[in-house]
């Protein structure tokens, strides 16, 4: 596993890492959540991804007590978590960045995390309610009173994440560093085109969700919704239409033939697809059980594989079906 900069700043983080989206609190209980963070760590796994909304606070949970039962020296891992739509009710509760449900959001993932600090938070979404000015401020208090080191932005617009930054140089403010958008063979144009003069002028840095369309990429979906799949949960129905969309499984198909040549699997080919882009500083992966990580670890293996004749024949297989 190799390790690249979040961005500018100097903090390093494995080329693969490893996120608890859905799966936590919801599809795997303590011991399977923990047995996929030591198999992505056994691959050489430094970054962890959580969020306070993830199984309303569960996902946290489950994290800190794995944390806890695997005890390994804090320096070692990077833990993130991140705010926007909260888990309980009130004016100053939900959907917002505002400071006082930041402030006060950190203590309670710091206390399910049991953790004295995370290394990374983020603004989970935009807040267009709270003027960015008063974000940036809370996200450097956040930092200065010692309950994270590093903050960024998810599925903000670069004109946002621009307009914080700017406030933060304005008032020597600790600055975004971190953006962490969906990026994946069928989802790319906020990467490639959005957000391509941040990379240069701000330094910003990339840390990518579901590489796998959330499943789609494996080719699983290809002959209907498996049952032990994300397909097939009642509060993932929204994703079906995607999962299902033939132009895109038959692209699936087309991905497989360039897997199968290079001796891998369509998983571990849409993964080292995803970490072949230099602005990407990890490619958070998910997995509803250990045997997934293990298999998708396998993607760093592929990486050198990837050559530009690779390359453009992932191009044409995905061409008109990737926005
Ligand atoms: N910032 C944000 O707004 C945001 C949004 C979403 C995610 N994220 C982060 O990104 C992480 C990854 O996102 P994601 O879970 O959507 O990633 P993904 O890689 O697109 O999907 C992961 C899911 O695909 C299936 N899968 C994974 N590997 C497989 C394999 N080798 N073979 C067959 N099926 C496989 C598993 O689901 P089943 O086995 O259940 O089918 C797994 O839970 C999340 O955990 C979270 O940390 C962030």
């Amino acid at each position: 596993m190799d390790y690249r900069r979040l961005g500018r700043s100097g903090l390093k983080v494995s080329e693969l890492s490893f996120g608890s989206w859905v799966t936590y609190g919801n599809q795997l209980d303590g011991n399977a959540a923990r047995e996929c963070m030591a198999a992505a760590w056994d691959a050489g796994v430094n970054f962890f991804d959580n969020a306070q909304v993830y199984a309303a606070g569960k996902s946290e949970e489950l994290m800190g007590e794995a944390l806890k039962k695997l005890a390994w020296p804090r320096l070692k891992y990077v833990v993130s978590t991140k705010f926007f739509w909260g888990i309980t009710d009130g004016p100053n509760e939900r959907n917002t960045l505002n400071r006082k449900y930041l402030l006060d959001g950190v203590d309670g993932s710091l206390r399910r995390l049991q953790l004295d600090f995370v290394d990374l938070v983020y603004c989970h979404r935009p807040d267009p309610d709270t003027p960015l000015e008063e974000t940036v401020w809370a996200m450097h208090d956040m930092i200065e009173r010692g309950r994270a080191l590093y903050w960024g932005t998810s599925e903000w617009s670069a004109a946002e994440i621009m307009g914080a930054w700017e406030i933060a140089e304005r008032h020597h403010l600790r600055k975004p560093v971190v953006e962490q958008p969906e990026y994946n063979l069928f989802h790319r144009e906020r990467v490639e085109k959005e957000y391509a003069p941040l990379y240069d002028e701000i330094g910003i840095g990339l840390t990518t969700w579901s590489p796998l369309a959330s499943g789609l990429l494996t080719g699983k979906y290809r002959d209907g919704i498996p049952p032990d799949s994300r397909g097939a949960m009642p509060r993932m129905q929204f994703l079906l239409k995607d999962l299902t969309d033939q132009a895109k499984n038959r692209a699936v198909g087309e991905l497989d033939k360039v897997a199968k040549e290079l001796g891998c699997t369509l998983a571990q080919l849409a993964l080292a697809w995803c970490a072949k882009n230099p602005h990407v500083s990890t490619v958070i992966t998910g997995a509803s059980r250990p045997a997934q990580v293990k298999e998708n670890m396998k993607a760093i293996e592929v990486l050198p594989k990837l050559t530009a004749q690779v390359m453009a024949r992932i191009e044409a297989a995905t061409a008109g079906v990737a926005g």
